[in-house]
């Protein structure tokens, strides 16, 4: 196979990451990196630096650009990379909305470049996990599914806070998080309705709620608080509900922790008792009966965020279609742009794609 030979432009924290990640694949090599800010020239010598977009992608000797700038910067970077020939690894979220978007894949098309985006949370070993659970219907046909991330200090910051630089955190975490469900549910949005939030930023949004119908039923709730204070034990991390009509799916945490949770009968239509509970009287609702509830644990995939450039390589020798496609995240972003719009309308829409 081909080795690849990287430019990062944006060598802050995302760029940086990426060069971590570089250094540990056996077919990647970092060559050049491009910042305006020459004090993040990295030390290593065999590495080119440029302070300059246009001298980087004109001199520098890389077939793939990895654009890690802000948000309100990726459609430039984006031309310039597909005008000098670059393959292209674009951070998320993508573009500012679907029309920047769809230049982008027109520009690429034309220049004849590979290009997606970078979706590593698409590996992520809670989604993964969630999405076999979903595929092989372990809980039966599922009705709901919920995924939350829930933070404690609100935490925001540099170019993050601005939303002309593409702040906010439904660019920031909200992509990642739909575009799991797209990723996983094979249907159509018939609905979105959405709601954002700035609850102590002042001008970009720090907590969500996204309710996506599909065409099948199927009801998906997406909420992400940064300022969410629970003092539940592992609140502050993300969860994924998925309910089915043979029980439910439960998922904790990054490093994950999965259950099945069924109940040993089921109640529908056999004789009630009259029951007072702390609910009051109710036959429906207050604690299950000792036993009634049973758990069984689920094995956790065991991916990495590395496999995203591994996929990458196959792609781009062409072995393997790409994980990321253009139009999926067209698709992604149209809907991003929905939110936008059902949040400032308070209204919900319909989608249909
Ligand atoms: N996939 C993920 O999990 C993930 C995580 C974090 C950030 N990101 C994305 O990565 C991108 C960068 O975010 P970050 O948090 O690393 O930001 P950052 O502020 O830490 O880094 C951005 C860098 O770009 C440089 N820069 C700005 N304008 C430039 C220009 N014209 N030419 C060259 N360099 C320029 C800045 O000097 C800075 O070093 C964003 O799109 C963000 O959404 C993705």
């Amino acid at each position: 196979m081909r080795n690849i030979r990287f430019g990062i432009i944006g060598y802050g924290f995302m760029g940086q990451t990426h060069a971590e990640t570089i250094a540990k694949l056996e077919y990647a090599e970092l060559a050049a990196v491009c910042d305006i800010d020459a004090a993040k020239r990295p030390a290593e010598q065999a590495v080119e630096f440029f302070d300059n977009a246009n001298e980087f992608f004109a001199k520098g000797r890389f077939d793939t650009v990895i654009i890690a700038v802000p948000n309100h910067l990726h459609l430039e970077m984006v031309e310039k990379a597909a005008k000098s020939g670059k393959d292209i690894i674009c951070e998320k979220p993508a573009a500012m909305n679907a029309e920047e978007l769809q230049e982008m894949i027109t520009l690429t098309q034309q220049a004849g470049v590979l290009f997606t985006v970078h979706h590593q949370r698409r590996l992520d070993q809670d989604f993964q996990t969630a999405k076999r659970v979903y595929e092989e219907r372990a809980v039966g046909e599922v009705y709901v599914i919920k995924s939350s991330l829930y933070g404690f200090n609100g935490n925001m910051h540099d170019w993050h806070i601005y939303p002309h630089y593409g702040g906010g955190m439904l660019y920031d975490w909200g992509v990642h998080l739909i575009d799991q469900l797209l990723f996983m549910v094979p249907h159509k949005i018939q609905t979105v309705n959405a709601r954002l939030r700035n609850v102590i930023n002042a001008n970009v949004d720090d907590y969500f709620n996204i309710q996506l119908t599909f065409e099948n039923g199927l009801i998906a709730e997406i909420e992400l608080g940064t300022y969410f204070l629970n003092d539940s034990e592992r609140w502050f991390e993300r969860h994924w509900f998925i309910g089915g009509n043979e029980g439910s799916c439960v998922i904790d945490g990054f490093q994950p922790e999965a259950r099945l949770v069924r109940t040993s009968e089921l109640l529908t239509n056999t004789p009630s008792k009259s029951t007072i509970t702390h609910a009051g009287p109710t036959r429906s609702f207050g604690n299950p009966p000792p036993g009634r509830i049973l758990t069984e644990s689920v094995a956790i995939e065991q991916t990495a965020h590395s496999m995203f450039f591994d996929n990458f390589v196959k792609a781009k020798n062409k072995q393997a279609e790409l994980l990321v496609k253009p139009a999926e995240m067209l698709r992604l972003m149209e809907l991003v742009d929905l939110i936008r719009k059902s949040s400032e309308d308070a209204q919900s829409y319909p989608f249909d794609k």
